[in-house]
């Protein structure tokens, strides 16, 4: 290794989590030095030229301050992996779809080729770090795969790990609400712990660096986004109450927010959470009762993940309900198709749900996002009948009804008037994430409808 460089880490795996977290690190950490691999060469590629291959507010400033410097993106995995003394492995762990477990358990097979490869191309001792979301005990059976070697090795493995969320990545990074570094309680099991957290207490201040043992820090990951989800989908069972008893969610949540035993974050109605995590954790953490034996717990969290699909159902009924019972042949603009503003991520976004669901009733879908288009023109590619348009206005003109479906603030300031006047008559706005100012849109003549919250509409013979 080079000794221009106190510290030599790699990250194994350049998507949503490794690239931004090891641009933050070599950041923050001028000293050491950060290089990210991954398989896929077109990432590696885009992570080397001036478009990088994800959208997060900051990151290219980030990126541009630490590569070349300290920060290297590179496809040269075992070179990497030889030169490295701390190893991150950010790899993808999503939802099993094949065998035991299908469905809901984790695929680990991207995981088990890295343990592998690193036993491989390693002739030094390493800390190993999981910064995957992994289940419980996964890191004993990492360390039986890396200790198996017969180069008489010893890699320490640590469980680290991370709780950014995108669009808000780098502020993440920045400003963590604590970092959470697992050991195995041995003498190296420690020492692995304390080298992590120097790198950390870098920019982090040390009373938010906490510790545990590993297999608690393994579940917390689980727990954090399982809890998260869970308020999501109960705030989201209160809205469908509201729309039958005109209670108003967001009235609901702001004063059950203010109690600071609750706290008012994670409380937007909405047609559905996405993303690449709520979903496949909750279902993994379900696995893992099921496999403890542990049925109550696993039915438990489960109906988070069935509240959400009922929430994504109701909310596209509601509009084919709404449409006269019918969108055969009609015009529909879908305003965001990203699961959430400030990304172009679409994974597991609700949009790609209730596109697909207005296809089979064979409306013609328009679909607009700032971020994510050439995303949802690959997750729709079988789908006929849908078209992309980055311009709101004109993907609304001539449509029956606009669905906001991504947060996204360019649509709040949008100019309904104009956007009405080129839409055929009796208009529709379903806002599926409460963002827009309803009565406005009445008075200008839309029937809106909304989450959690009675329509308001022009005539008593609307359909719903
Ligand atoms: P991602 O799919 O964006 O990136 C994973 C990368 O790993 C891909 O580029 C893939 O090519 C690469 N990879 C797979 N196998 C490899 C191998 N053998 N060698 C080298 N590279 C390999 O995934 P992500 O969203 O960054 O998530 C990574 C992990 O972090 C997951 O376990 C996820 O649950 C967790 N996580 C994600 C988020 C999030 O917001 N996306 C937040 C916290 C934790
Ligand atoms: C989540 C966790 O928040 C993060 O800590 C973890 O590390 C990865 O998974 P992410 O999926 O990137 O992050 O975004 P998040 O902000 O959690 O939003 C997830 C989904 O929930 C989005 O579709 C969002 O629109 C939705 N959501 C969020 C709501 O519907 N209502 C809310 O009140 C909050």
């Amino acid at each position: 290794m080079t000794k221009q460089f106190e510290t030599n880490i790699l990250c194994i795996g350049a998507g949503y989590v490794g690239g931004p977290t090891m641009a933050v690190i070599a950041q923050k950490c001028p000293k050491v030095k950060v290089c990210v691999v991954d398989i896929n060469k077109t990432r590696i590629d885009a992570w080397n030229s001036e478009n990088l291959p994800i959208y997060e507010p900051g990151l290219d400033e980030v990126v541009k301050e630490a590569r070349g410097r300290n920060l290297f993106f590179s496809t040269e995995i075992d070179k990497e992996i030889a030169d490295a003394e701390i190893i991150f492995v950010s790899v993808n762990t999503p939802t099993k779809q094949y065998g035991i477990g299908a469905g809901k358990a984790s695929d680990l097979q991207y995981w088990e080729k890295t343990a592998r490869s690193i036993v491989a191309a390693s002739n030094t001792n390493k800390i190993i770090v999981e910064k995957s979301t992994l289940p419980v005990r996964t890191a004993e059976a990492m360390e039986r795969v890396l200790n198996s070697n017969d180069k008489g090795l010893h890699f320490e493995v640590l469980s680290n790990p991370e709780f950014l969320a995108e669009g808000t990545a780098i502020a993440d990074l920045h400003n963590p609400d604590r970092v959470l570094i697992g050991s195995m309680e041995t003498e190296t099991g420690i020492k692995a712990r304390k080298k992590l957290f120097d790198i950390y207490a870098n920019w982090v201040p040390q009373e938010k660096i906490v510790t545990s043992n590993v297999w608690s820090a393994e579940l917390t990951k689980l727990t954090a986004n399982a809890f998260l989800a869970q308020r999501i989908s109960s705030v989201n069972a209160i809205s469908a109450l509201c729309e039958a008893t005109k209670a108003d969610v967001k009235e609901i949540s702001r004063a059950i927010g203010m109690d600071t035993r609750i706290g008012a974050k994670f409380l937007n109605a909405s047609v559905g959470f996405g993303g690449s995590c709520f979903k496949k954790d909750v279902l993994n953490l379900v696995y893992i009762a099921e496999s403890n034996g542990l049925p109550e717990v696993a039915q438990y969290w489960e109906w988070v993940i069935k509240m959400n699909e009922y929430q994504e159902t109701r909310f596209v009924e509601n509009m084919i309900k709404a449409m006269f019972n019918t969108v055969a042949n009609k015009k529909i603009a879908l305003l965001g198709f990203a699961f959430k503003k400030d990304t172009g991520d679409t994974r597991e976004t609700p949009a790609l749900f209730v596109s697909k669901k207005l296809a089979e009733e064979r409306a013609l879908i328009t679909i607009s996002d700032p971020k994510a288009l050439e995303n949802a023109k690959t997750d729709l590619k079988d789908l006929s009948g849908i078209s992309y348009e980055i311009d709101p206005y004109v993907a609304s003109r001539d449509s029956h009804a606009v669905a906001v479906l991504t947060e996204w603030d360019l649509y709040k300031t949008l100019d309904y008037e104009k956007i009405y006047k080129s839409m055929v008559k009796p208009a529709m706005i379903f806002d599926g994430r409460n963002i827009l100012d309803h009565q406005k849109l009445f008075e200008i003549g839309f029937d809106v409808y909304r989450i959690g919250k009675q329509a308001l509409l022009h005539s008593e013979t609307a359909f719903i």
